[in-house]
C-alpha cells in the first residue's frame, strides 16, 4: 500500500487534515483503531471558535453545522449566586462561538471523505511507525487478522493523547511540559431542555459547574469532582443535586432535569511536547498537546494545527519548498501556548482548590468581579474565548 500522507487517527485533527489535503488533490489514508460507530458516538467537546467554523464552512463541510449549530454571542459567569454576562460579540467586533457537538463534526467529515472516495481504515490495530528519518516512512497495522504496511511521504500523528505516534519519537527527541490538576470533570448528556440560552460557567464553594447544551432538548453539563472518583460514587440524584446547588442563581431559576443519556469522568491536565515534529512525522491535536477543558479549546487547537499542516504540505507538493513544513512546529506552538495559558487561567479562576479556605477563594472572587466589571478584562477573556486570529 502507498499513499502520500498516512494519517493516524480519525478524530477532528485527522479527518480535517485528510479533507483539506483532498481539496488540494493530495491523497491520504486515515488509520483509526476504533469502529466508525464508536468514533461517531464518542461525546466530547462542543464549542467551535469562529475560525474553526469559518474553516469547516469554507472547506465545504459546514452545511449541517450552519443549520444545526447554535451561534452564541455571549457566555455567563456565575458566582455568589449571581449571573454576569460576557458579551463576546460586542467585545470582539462581532465574533461568536458555535455550539455543535464534536461527534457531529466527526460524522460530517467521515461522510464527506467517504463520499469523495477517501480512504478511512477503521478498526486498524497494532499501529507502528517506521523509517521516520527517511523520505519514505512506513506505518504498519493489523486489520482483519492481516498485517499491512502503508508506505508514504509523511506521517501525521493525529491519534490523540493516548495514541502511539508521540511515543514513536526516539528518547530525547521531544521535551514534555505538563501539569496535572487536583480535580476532574464529571460530564453528562441529558434529555432535558437547557435552562439557559447561553453557556454558564459557575464558580461555587462546592466546586465548579458548567451548563452547556447540544439542542433545544439536550443539555450537556459538567461538575468538578475529585480525580480519583468513579461514576459509582455519583448516582443520578447526587449529580442533579450538585448541579442544582452549584448552578443556582436564586430568583426562581432552576435547572431542568431529565434522563441521563451518557456520563463520563475526565481528568484535567495541561500538556505540550516540543517540537511537534520528528523527521517525517508531524504531530497534531491532542497527540501533541492537552488543555484542561475550561476554555473549550481542545478541538479548536486540533483544527488549527492541521490547517497549518495542510498548507505546509500543499506548498511542499506544489513547489518542493520545505520552509512551511520546517516552521510547522513553531507556528503551531505560538497558538498552542496562548490556548494553554488561557485554559490554565480559566481553570484556576473557576475551580475550587482542595483544602483552601482562605486566600485562593478570595483571589478568585476578586478576579471574577474584575472580569465582570472591567471592560478591558472582559475583552481579554472574550477575545481568547472566541479565538485570537493572530497570536
Ligand atoms: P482525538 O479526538 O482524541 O482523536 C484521536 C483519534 O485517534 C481517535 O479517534 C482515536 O480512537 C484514534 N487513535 C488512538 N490511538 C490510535 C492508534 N494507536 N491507532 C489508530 N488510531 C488511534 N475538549 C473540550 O474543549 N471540552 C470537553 O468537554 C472535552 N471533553 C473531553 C472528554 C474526553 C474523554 C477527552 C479524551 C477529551 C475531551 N476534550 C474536550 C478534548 C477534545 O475532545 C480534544 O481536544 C479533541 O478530541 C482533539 O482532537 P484530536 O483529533 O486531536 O484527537
Ligand atoms: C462544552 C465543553 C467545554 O469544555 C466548555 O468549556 C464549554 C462547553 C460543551 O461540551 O458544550
Amino acid at each position: 500500500m502507498r499513499t502520500r500522507v498516512a494519517i493516524v487517527g480519525a478524530g477532528p485533527a485527522g479527518l480535517v487534515l485528510s479533507h483539506l489535503l483532498a481539496l488540494q488533490g493530495i491523497d491520504s489514508v486515515v488509520l483509526e483503531v476504533r469502529s466508525r460507530e464508536y468514533v461517531e458516538r464518542r461525546v466530547r467537546a462542543g464549542v467551535l471558535e469562529q475560525g474553526s467554523v469559518d474553516l469547516l464552512v469554507g472547506a465545504g463541510v459546514g452545511e449541517r453545522l450552519k443549520r444545526e449549530g447554535m451561534v452564541h454571542h455571549g457566555i455567563e459567569l456565575r458566582f455568589e449566586g449571581q449571573g454576569h454576562r460576557i458579551p463576546l460579540s460586542e467585545l470582539t467586533g462581532g465574533r461568536a462561538i458555535t455550539v455543535y457537538g464534536q461527534q457531529e463534526v466527526v460524522k460530517d467529515l467521515i461522510r464527506a471523505r467517504l463520499e469523495a472516495g477517501g480512504q478511512i481504515s477503521f478498526e486498524a490495530g497494532a499501529v507502528s511507525l517506521h523509517d521516520l528519518e527517511t523520505p519514505a516512512p512506513a506505518v504498519r497495522f493489523e486489520q482483519g487478522g492481516t498485517t499491512h504496511e502503508l508506505r508514504c511521504d509523511f506521517v501525521a500523528g493525529c491519534d490523540g493523547f493516548h495514541g502511539v505516534c508521540r511515543d514513536a519519537v526516539p528518547a530525547g527527541g521531544l521535551t514534555v511540559f505538563q501539569k496535572e490538576y487536583p480535580f476532574a470533570w464529571l460530564g453528562i448528556l441529558a434529555a432535558a431542555p437547557p435552562a439557559t440560552a447561553e453557556i454558564i460557567y459557575a464558580y461555587h464553594e462546592r466546586g465548579f459547574a458548567l451548563h452547556s447544551m447540544r439542542s433545544s432538548q439536550i443539555s450537556r453539563l459538567y461538575l468538578q469532582c475529585r480525580p480519583d472518583e468513579t461514576l459509582e460514587a455519583w448516582p443520578d440524584d447526587r449529580i442533579w443535586g450538585e448541579l442544582q446547588v452549584r448552578l443556582g442563581a436564586g430568583g426562581g431559576w432552576s435547572l431542568t432535569e431529565g434522563p441521563i443519556l451518557e456520563r463520563g469522568i475526565t481528568t484535567l491536565r495541561s500538556f505540550v511536547v516540543e517540537p511537534m515534529q520528528h523527521g517525517r512525522l508531524f504531530l497534531a491535536g491532542d497527540a501533541a498537546h492537552i488543555v484542561p477543558p475550561t476554555g473549550a479549546k481542545g478541538m479548536n487547537l486540533a483544527i488549527a494545527d492541521v490547517r497549518v499542516l495542510a498548507e505546509a504540505l500543499t506548498r511542499w507538493y506544489r513547489t518542493g519548498e520545505a520552509d512551511l513544513l520546517e516552521a510547522y512546529s513553531a507556528t503551531c506552538l505560538r497558538r498552542v501556548w496562548r490556548a494553554e495559558h488561557f485554559s490554565w487561567w480559566m481553570t484556576s479562576m473557576l475551580h475550587r482548590w482542595d483544602g483552601d479556605e482562605g486566600i485562593e477563594h478570595r483571589l478568585q472572587l476578586s478576579q471574577l468581579r474584575y472580569v465582570c466589571g472591567s471592560k478591558a478584562a472582559a475583552m481579554s477573556l472574550a477575545e481568547n474565548y472566541v479565538g485570537l486570529e493572530t497570536v
